[in-house]
């Protein structure tokens, strides 16, 4: 971005720098300091891996961190074919669209960054995976040192691989993990049924809490 598209993408709110990146995808960077939390989701906007993660947010704020999530469900993309140009050239991914750059620029930006899923036959779902797989191949030294936490829907099994599968991506790149008080899954087939699992909701805001305190440290 040049000095012109910046400074007209550029303003300042409260103290606050909020940068408008190019594809409408806003960023708080704080001046004063503030701590940014970016979750991708890989469900839908309204489903349910993205209320669990407003649970999360809502705590999160309460803590007087930023929460931006970013839902890539719908999105069409490819898996990684193991080219490995990332690694040999040291570039991005050769096979991601420019969206997934801007996707993967903001977790460089965040403190923390939440993988969210819905379970799909006990896994992630494909199209999020497509894109951890590149996200992580080719970037995980700029990940290093960020507080990763994961976040699973389920309406009755597989939360608990999937969840293992989100946290692989953090493990392999020495990302501290953020936990709860149990295994970060809401369960249910609507929103509603997840607005009923009280233990659930209980964890998403946990995990809230943890996520805060380890990046303040
Ligand atoms: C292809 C596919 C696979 C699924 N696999 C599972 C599964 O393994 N376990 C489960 O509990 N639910 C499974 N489901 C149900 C989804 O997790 C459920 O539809 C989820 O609530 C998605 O809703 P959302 O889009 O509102 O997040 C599957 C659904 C689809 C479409």
């Amino acid at each position: 971005m040049n000095r012109r598209s910046f400074l007209k993408a550029a303003a300042i709110v409260g103290g606050t720098l909020a940068v408008r990146e190019v594809g409408g995808m806003a960023l708080k960077k704080a001046v004063s300091g503030k701590k940014t939390v970016l979750a991708i989701d890989g469900g839908m906007a309204g489903g349910t891996s993205d209320y669990a993660l407003s649970v999360v947010g809502e705590t999160l704020r309460e803590e007087g961190v930023d929460f931006e999530v970013i839902h890539i469900g719908e999105a069409v993309l490819r898996g990684c074919t193991a080219c490995r140009t990332c690694r040999r050239e040291e570039r991005a991914c050769v096979l991601a669209t420019e969206e997934e750059i801007r996707w993967i620029e903001a977790m460089k930006r965040a403190n923390a960054v939440v993988l969210a899923a819905p379970t799909c036959f006990g896994g992630i779902p494909g199209t999020m995976k497509s894109f951890l797989d590149k996200a992580f191949f080719a970037n995980s030294k700029h990940f290093k040192g960020k507080t990763g936490a994961a976040v699973v829907t389920t309406p009755r099994t597989g939360a608990s691989m999937t969840f293992e599968g989100l946290n692989q991506y953090f493990t392999i790149c020495e990302m501290p993990v953020a936990s709860s008080t149990y295994w970060n899954n809401v369960r249910g087939l609507t929103v509603d049924d997840l607005k009923n699992d009280a233990e659930g909701i209980r964890t998403m805001q946990n995990l809230g809490r943890n996520i805060a305190k380890l990046i303040k440290n």
